[in-house]
């Protein structure tokens, strides 16, 4: 049984599939607009969410699909103490494919190991978001025409950030791709990403936690929310939550064609004034995530058009 729990599970060719699929999609929604007709996708969600959860069900519907849901953790039956395995062994039963959001590293793995069924990790605590990593590529494809020879910069939380941590994974498979990695010394990149991705594959990375100084060599900045959810104390999150913030101003010795993203949500790292530069591409980044859910749905289920 194929799932997706890290990025790494999916190789360069397959994200070069995965790619074309969600461009053709976007070029002709009608040729796949009934192709998942009987197929139902069940969506786990033990952790808040908004654009990753209803950004699954609408890639499912604009299959021809159905949707399971199980939005709210407390109402099913892990609030009774049932656990994962048993779970998704259950629901298994139901679809053809689940979607899973945990607040416990692991546990969409954990998930994989017991389903008869595929899954997709939809982010593991302070761990992996690969999804999203789908949604980020698309846009870069399309923004910058291509996925290697670029100074990505990634400002914010990178300790507790899933999404920065998956994307460094995919991107490190790329040619000349050149990391940028602007935290508060607190929030730095954890060191399974820093030296056993980075480090190993002896890529090009500068660490520094000033962000206008680094602003005019980026091709890209990838901006992040400080997770509060992920700290053990209020006091650490209050003193560092406003270390980033992103403004007009702050842009001004950007690149020309820089291209701004976030995987949202947003709280104040990027101030508003910044939606309407057309360098902001966090808006594009969600509508993405659609065509390549969908894109994965399919290459997961084997349906074809
Ligand atoms: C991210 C996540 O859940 O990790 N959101 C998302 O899925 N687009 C980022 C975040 O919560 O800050």
């Amino acid at each position: 049984m194929r799932s997706v729990i890290s990025i790494l599970d999916l190789s360069v060719e397959e994200l070069d599939e995965l790619i074309a699929t969600a461009n053709d999609i976007i070029a002709d929604p009608e040729k796949y607009a009934h192709i998942c007709q009987g197929k139902k996708l069940a969506t786990m969600f033990f952790e808040p969410s908004t654009r990753t959860r209803l950004s699954f069900e609408a890639a499912m519907y604009e299959l021809g699909g159905n949707v399971l849901t199980m939005a709210d953790a407390q109402s099913s039956s892990a609030a009774k103490g049932e656990s994962v395995a048993d779970t998704v062994k259950t629901i298994s039963c139901y679809a053809d494919i689940i979607a899973m959001r945990h607040p416990k590293e692991g546990a969409p793995y954990v998930a994989s190991l017991n389903a008869s069924v595929p899954v997709i990790n939809a982010g593991d605590g302070g761990h992996n978001h690969p999804t999203q990593t789908l949604a980020d590529l698309l846009t870069i494809q399309r923004e910058k025409g291509r996925l290697g020879e670029l100074t990505v910069g990634f400002c914010g939380d990178l300790k507790f950030g899933r999404t920065v941590h998956s994307l460094i994974q995919a991107l490190s498979r790329y040619q000349n791709v050149k990391f940028v990695l602007i935290s508060p010394v607190e929030l730095k990149l954890p060191s399974y990403v820093k030296k056993d991705i980075i480090q190993a594959n002896r890529l090009q990375y500068v660490q520094t936690t000033d962000l206008e100084k680094v602003m005019p060599d980026l091709d890209i900045l990838y901006m992040t929310r400080v997770q509060r959810e992920r700290f053990f104390n209020e006091e650490d999150y209050l003193r560092l939550k406003d270390s980033y913030i992103l403004t007009v101003d702050k842009l001004k010795n950007a690149k020309p064609d820089l291209a701004i993203m976030h995987p949202l949500p947003r709280v104040n790292e990027i101030s508003v004034a910044v939606d309407k530069d057309p360098r902001a591409c966090y808006f594009k980044q969600v509508l993405n995530g659609k065509y390549m859910r969908m894109a994965l749905i399919l290459k997961l289920l084997g349906v074809k058009p």
